[in-house]
């Protein structure tokens, strides 16, 4: 059984999709073990109590540096003993130590088609705005494996979604969400746990999977 812990930072809609896919069988083989959010006001941490998932805060606000709340942060990372960690809306920049730490077994879903509208200062809402500003007619997600630098990470899964008429920000990340994000970041996880996912350099090899 692979222990997942998830890292959030707002709603987590994500986190729900995880938790969902697993009641449902399509994660088969993994468990959440443990929340952590790095704001205390995270819906995400809600919907990890009423399912009594261990939910932990680890805010910033709460230590005098950015060292000391690394520290704070990698120390309940590893507290909670993961196989795999999965970045489901995190806003944190993680530490460099942990990143080295956990290497291959950190993955983050990001709202557009990596390599574009990524980087960064590219999370949340903004991502869909630029995206809109530019005129592309397709976006999507995608599912990455974290290396140190920002969204550069080997790409496990990818989803487009159209861009339609009149779309404003809001409505363009609700369609990625439901049409992407709440399918790849669950199917990855699944897909890992079943061990059928090997990172090979800067590329992600899936054992007999067929994309389209
Ligand atoms: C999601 O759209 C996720 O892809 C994005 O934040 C949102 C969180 O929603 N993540 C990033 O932008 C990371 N760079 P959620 O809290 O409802 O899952």
């Amino acid at each position: 059984m692979l222990r997942l812990t998830v890292l959030v930072s707002g709603g987590g809609t994500n986190l729900q999709a995880i938790l969902d896919a697993i009641d449902s069988g399509r994660i088969r083989d993994a468990q959440v073990c443990t929340v952590i959010s790095n704001n205390p006001g995270a819906y995400a941490l809600e919907r990890a109590k009423s399912r009594n998932i261990p939910a932990v805060c680890v805010s910033p606000r709460s230590f005098p540096s950015r060292k000391a709340f690394e520290d704070a942060y990698l120390a309940a990372v590893r507290e909670s003993g993961p196989d795999l960690i999965v970045l489901a809306g995190c806003m944190v920049v993680l530490p460099e130590q942990m990143v080295r730490l956990y290497e291959n077994r950190i993955i983050n879903i990001h709202p557009a088609l990596i390599p574009s509208f990524c980087g960064t200062g590219y999370h949340g809402l903004h991502v869909h705005e630029e995206a809109l500003k530019r005129g592309v007619r397709v976006t999507g997600a995608t599912v990455h494996f974290v290396d140190s630098g920002t969204d550069t990470g080997p790409i496990i899964l990818q989803k487009a979604v159209c861009v339609q008429e009149g779309d404003t920000p809001e409505i363009l990340q609700r369609r990625v969400m439901e049409q992407a994000e709440w399918l790849i970041l669950p199917e990855a996880i699944d897909l890992i746990a079943a061990g059928r996912v090997h990172v090979e350099g800067r590329k992600v090899h899936i054992d007999d999977y067929s994309f389209g």
